[in-house]
């Protein structure tokens, strides 16, 4: 940072305000800081209060034991990843995804899916997240909603749309008679891409056996998909969303099981383009019936 001399010293209001209408939402220090070194040595992180019931855990049979974070650590020894300048970090390839994959399948509930992602360095997103955003709301739902990724409220409380979209999301949830007792609320990406930025293709590859399995073991009778990257992800399509949204698609998991599933506006593109929400809105009726439907 350059030196100003006392008399020149711009205002501070003024220069916050300035940031402000710029978009800057978080302070940086002047050096930057090694997060892939300071993720070395973090501790295990903590598991949201509200995701806990094993026993909900309903249809999908578990396929094998859970793994102990030691041999988390030894599979991922055993997987030649690519190393990040400082020998620290790991940076994603296709042994990493591989090693999702198997971490997803070997996890018999939820409790053990978010242990053993809790536990898992193959995603760089981790490296810079300051939690796991494994889920809210309860595993025994009949709906699953699935958005794309934390922001930055979300990283901070390590629970998914607790910012301005999931007050939005609360809103819509409200006017089909649900809420966070009667819905669970999960992303494709567990952790916050620094800045908000778009999470890239390989880190949504890697990260989608987590949820695939997440989806699998919570059952729900209907999913919705929270925007374009959700419902790309997990009903394997390329269209865009304004395309996808209000028709019923099916998301097969690994083990054949077909659940019907809604893809809707992303609240955070209805907070911007609120002329829109009318669509959501018969999205959510949409859901609605089925979920009466369906009983
Ligand atoms: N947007 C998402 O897609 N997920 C969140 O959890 C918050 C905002």
């Amino acid at each position: 940072m350059t030196a100003v001399s006392r008399d020149n010293r711009p205002d501070i209001a003024d220069l916050l305000a300035f940031y402000v209408s710029a978009g800057v939402d978080e302070a940086l220090e002047e050096e930057p800081v090694n997060r892939f070194a300071e993720a070395a040595s973090k501790p295990p992180e903590r598991a949201p209060a509200t995701v806990t019931s094993p026993t909900g855990e309903n249809a999908a049979q578990p396929r094998s034991t859970s793994l102990s974070r030691a041999e988390i650590g030894e599979r991922q020894a055993a997987a030649p990843a690519v190393r990040a300048p400082s020998g620290t970090a790991t940076v994603p390839d296709e042994q990493q995804a591989a090693l999702a994959r198997q971490l997803a399948t070997t996890a018999a509930t939820l409790d053990e899916l978010r242990q053993h992602m809790a536990a898992f360095d193959g995603c760089n997103l981790k490296f810079t997240a300051k939690n796991l955003v494994f889920a809210d709301g309860n595993p025994n739902a009949a709906v699953m909603l699935v958005g794309e990724a934390p922001g930055r409220d979300e990283d901070i409380e390590g629970l998914p749309f607790v910012g301005r979209s999931g007050r939005l999301l609360d809103r819509m949830l409200a006017a089909i008679g649900l809420d966070r007792t009667s819905a669970y609320i999960a992303n494709v990406i567990p952790w916050r891409p620094p800045g908000n930025r778009t999470p890239t293709p390989h880190e949504t590859e890697i990260c989608r056996p987590f949820i695939e399995r997440q989806i699998e073991l919570v059952n729900p009778k209907v999913l919705v998909n929270l925007g374009g990257p959700s419902a790309k992800t997990l009903l394997n399509t390329t269209e865009g969303i304004l395309r996808l949204r209000g028709n019923w698609r099916v998301h097969t998991t690994a083990a054949g099981i077909a659940i019907p599933a809604m893809p809707t506006l992303h609240p955070a593109y209805l907070l911007r383009t609120p002329a829109h929400k009318k669509l959501a809105w018969r999205d959510f009726l949409e859901v609605k019936a089925k979920l009466r439907a369906l009983g």
